[in-house]
């Protein structure tokens, strides 16, 4: 009998096997991806299809595209430069590989035992594991925490084929660049996916259903990257809804509604990024007790316990953003909880990161939730124009832009589209965390230079004190 059993070992799972272990717990982890020798795989989405090898694509394209013919102001001409796309891969597929390993080395030095199979809640506390070679084994448990992830959703209007019509994950293994590339969603894999196969010479087109750029995000921001995107080739296409396709041998022609006009293109490849939903298909006997709500999410609460005793749902799998750190942090929380510890989690200061070129990331509250929710706000904001090393660094679009609340000063929102967004806002979280106002943040020193000074002149401009930027004297 193991004190927890985690079914799913994506960034959720795998991290609240290892801190059920470190807590002293006997924790098994099932997983249903297998390598050739019939191993489980761990790393989930994020690790195998998602977060890693994306972003290793991300940067192997932005260094080809810098390399052709976009280092010329920096006094750098280079010829005959040659895309050698196997090799890119390579490199992709082995830090996938080396990371994965590593989970498992993690797994082994944790002492948690991995367990190759399809896991399947059962009444009572029993797992009911089902072997690649059909094979059943029921595994007890204290406790079973649920982390299954998710999958891209399929649309009847473009089914995969997976060869001219794919997903995120053919998306990340194409063997060749497509001369013309449909994308059907500008969300965050539309952007990022989308971006990559660009800047390796592909025509992207996106095609977009809402009449809204990045719905989610600050509408300044929205509004900025836009016309960044556009300027770099994808020609994102608002308001467009995809009606039907037809898989051709060699290409895709779809059809879509644009202001009532049916319009048509044809792509080599097709791309569907319209979001993605939790696997909980077959995932529950019929007594297991547990509630899916009405998108098929397992139903929790704040603490990731479903209506189920001891059974406990983390990750994609559940409500909130489909995020790896979100999911890895619940799974922290998940296993103190178990342990007999108070852990909480703060799910209003999770960091959303877009990484496109120039990256988009967010925390906090932007100004049209805080106008809907009548809380009256400050707003100062910095462009990486005026930031001399986001100027040496040639990376002068965009801006900081932080929100704090007009009566306390205290930063609710930070958002930024330029250099290092990723780490400028990871930065601002850390102060939200601790209460900190604008003016807390205009008193710290940042080095210079840096393109963090941003965020430091965004604080001081909230109280109109911002050096680099013309304030206006009363
Ligand atoms: P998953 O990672 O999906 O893992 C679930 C695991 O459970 C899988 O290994 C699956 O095989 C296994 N499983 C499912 N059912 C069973 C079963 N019945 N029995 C046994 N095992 C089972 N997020 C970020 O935060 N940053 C990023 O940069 C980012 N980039 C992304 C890029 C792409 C292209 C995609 C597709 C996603 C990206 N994400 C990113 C999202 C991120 O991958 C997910 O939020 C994250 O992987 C969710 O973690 P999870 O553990 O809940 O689920
Ligand atoms: P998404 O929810 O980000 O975007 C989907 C987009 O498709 C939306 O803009 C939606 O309006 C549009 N859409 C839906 N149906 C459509 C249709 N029929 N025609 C045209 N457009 C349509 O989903 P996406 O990009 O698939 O990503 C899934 C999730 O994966 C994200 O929500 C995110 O949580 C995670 N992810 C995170 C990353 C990161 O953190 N950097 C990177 C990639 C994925």
């Amino acid at each position: 009998m193991y004190d927890v059993v985690v079914i799913g070992g994506g960034p959720a799972g795998y991290v609240a096997a290892i801190r059920a272990s470190q807590l002293g717990l006997n924790v098994a982890c099932i997983e249903d991806y297998i390598d050739e020798k019939g191993g489980p795989v761990f790393g989930g989405t994020c690790l195998n299809v998602g977060c890693i090898p994306s972003k290793a694509l991300l940067d192997s394209s932005h260094r080809f595209y810098e390399a052709s013919g976009h280092l010329e102001n920096h006094g750098i001409n280079i010829k005959d430069i040659e895309l050698d796309l196997p090799a890119m891969m390579k490199r992709k597929n082995g830090i996938v590989q080396k990371l994965t390993g590593g989970i498992s080395g993690l797994f082994a030095a944790n002492k948690v035992t991995p367990i190759a199979g399809r896991g399947k809640v059962l009444a009572g506390n029993k797992v009911e594991v089902t072997k690649s070679d059909g094979s059943i084994e029921i595994v007890d448990s204290k406790n079973t925490i649920i982390a299954s992830g998710s999958s891209p959703i399929e649309i009847q209007s473009a089914q995969f084929d997976n060869n001219n019509i794919v997903d995120s994950t053919g998306a990340l293994d194409f063997q060749s660049v497509p001369k013309t590339l449909g994308v059907v969603g500008a969300g965050v894999i539309g952007l990022e996916l989308g971006s990559v196969w660009a800047r390796l010479g592909s025509k992207v087109t996106v095609i977009e259903a809402m009449d809204d750029f990045l719905f989610m995000a600050d509408k300044e921001i929205a509004k900025e990257s836009f016309k960044d995107f556009k300027k770099q080739g994808l020609d994102i296409k608002l308001g467009c809804r995809l009606t039907s396709s037809k898989n051709l041998k060699n290409s895709v022609k779809i059809s879509y509604e644009n202001n009532g006009k049916t319009e048509e293109m044809d792509f080599e490849k097709l791309v569907v990024a319209v979001g993605r939903k939790p696997n909980t298909q077959n995932l529950f006997s019929e007594d297991s007790g547990v509630h899916l709500d009405e998108r098929g999410f397992i139903f929790v609460d704040d603490h990731c316990q479903t209506n189920a005793s001891n059974i406990w749902a983390i990750g994609d799998v559940v409500r909130g953003p489909m995020l790896a750190h979100k999911g890895s942090e619940e799974g922290i929380m998940v296993a103190e909880r178990i342990a007999g510890k108070h852990a909480e989690m703060n799910y209003d200061l999770v960091p959303s990161v877009i990484y496109t070129h120039p990256e988009i990331a967010w925390v906090g509250k932007n100004e049209e939730e805080l106008k809907s929710e009548d809380i009256d706000f400050k707003v100062g904001k910095f462009p990486f124009a005026a930031s001399g090393r986001a100027l040496a660094v040639d990376q002068s679009v965009g801006f900081v832009k932080l929100i704090s609340d007009a009566k306390t000063d205290t930063i609710l929102g930070v958002h930024v589209f330029g250099p290092s967004a990723a780490e400028i806002v990871q930065q601002a979280l850390i102060s939200m965390e601790f209460g900190a106002s604008s003016e807390d943040l205009g008193l710290t020193i940042f080095s210079h230079p840096t393109v963090s000074e941003a965020l430091h002149e965004a604080a001081l401009a909230v109280n109109n004190q911002a050096i680099h930027i013309g304030n206006k004297r009363k």
